[in-house]
């Protein structure tokens, strides 16, 4: 017999993971449109950007722009991806309400996505959560190439810890356990939460996956199992990660609240307007987005 929640918090990371590695140029007011889409659908939590180095995310440098403009619903978190200073100053011009700060679990990952070893990475991400703290945001933490790294190969479980207790040790409220390049399997998930839950309380982990060979949704049935109830998805399977190759979209937001809702589960969003939002987003990428749920509307 299954042991499941009752209900599970499912955030919306597409504008951000999704379009971060999208090629196709999107204009600020589509996005505005986008989002403003998303916030009708239910969520409670939409990652609408990303204030790193414009040089390095082009597709996401009016993430300020797509701030001011979208429209903000009461009870919706807001969130943006900040590197470090110079772009929490940037974040912290707009109106957003949580910070997300990210490091990788392995040296590599880390080196070519954030320009840094991991000890140099602490005290950059820990500016960043006093920061914001002090400006009134919260704050979310992003573990990446937990379930393997595309330069190192599997992480070991011991480093993995490490990163996320100094993570926790800066005051993160939240932390995101990603499978950036999609190899997690269902055993792999289930030995990892067994140590996860040794040390952290499920309350405060959320489960971040990527696609990539069609597994997220079996590592999501095993989480759950574990009783984690907060997952990242991006609308229509959009996403990846620009510095990890072969790391296709995120676990798609609508083929899980398809699952979650066959099997009972509630997540306060309406399949049918997340279902709006994608078919909005494809028009505009000019290409059919990947998730079981597009795919089955684009046929018909
Ligand atoms: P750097 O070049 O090492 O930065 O980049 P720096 O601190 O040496 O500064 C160099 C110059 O850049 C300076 O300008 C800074 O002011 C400027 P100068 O003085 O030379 O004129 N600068 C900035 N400008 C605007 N905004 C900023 C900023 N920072 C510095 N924020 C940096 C370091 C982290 C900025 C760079 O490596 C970067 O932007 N990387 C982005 C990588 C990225 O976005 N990756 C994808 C997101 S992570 C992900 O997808 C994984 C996740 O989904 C979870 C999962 O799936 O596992 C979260
Ligand atoms: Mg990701």
């Amino acid at each position: 017999m299954l042991h499941v929640p009752e209900n599970v918090i499912v955030k919306e990371v597409g504008p951000r993971d999704g379009l971060q590695n999208e090629p196709a140029n999107v204009d600020t007011a589509d996005k505005v449109a986008w989002i403003d889409k998303l916030s009708e659908a239910g969520f409670s939590y939409i990652e609408i950007s990303s204030f790193v180095h414009p040089k390095w995310i082009p597709q996401l440098s009016d993430a300020k722009e797509v701030a001011a403009a979208i429209k903000r619903h009461p009870g919706i978190t807001y969130a943006a991806l900040v590197p470090n200073r110079k772009g929490l100053e940037r974040a912290i011009e707009t109106d957003i309400d949580e910070a997300s700060i990210f490091m990788s679990s392995s040296e590599t990952h880390n080196k070519k996505n954030i320009n840094k070893s991991l000890e140099e990475t602490y005290p950059v991400l820990k500016e960043v959560v006093e920061g914001a703290k002090s400006a009134g945001k919260s704050v979310r933490g992003y573990v990446s190439t937990v379930f393997g790294c595309p330069y190192e190969g599997e992480v070991p479980i011991d480093q993995i810890l490490r990163v996320c207790d100094r993570l926790f040790e800066m005051g993160i409220d939240e932390l995101s356990l990603g499978d950036t390049i999609g190899v997690a399997d269902p055993k792999q998930v289930d030995e990892t939460l067994t140590e996860i839950k040794k040390r952290f309380s499920f309350d405060r982990i959320a489960m971040h996956f990527h696609n990539t060979r069609g597994m997220a949704l079996a590592n999501v049935l095993v989480s759950l199992e574990h009783g984690v109830t907060t997952f990242d998805g991006s609308v229509g399977g959009l996403g990846g990660c620009p510095y990890a190759k072969g790391a296709s979209g995120n676990l798609a937001t609508d083929d899980l609240i398809h699952m979650l809702h066959q099997m009972g589960i509630g997540t306060g969003i309406q399949l049918e307007k997340l279902t709006e939002a994608a078919r909005f987003i494809q028009e505009k990428i000019n290409k059919p987005l990947p998730s079981h749920q597009m795919q089955m509307l684009n046929r018909s």
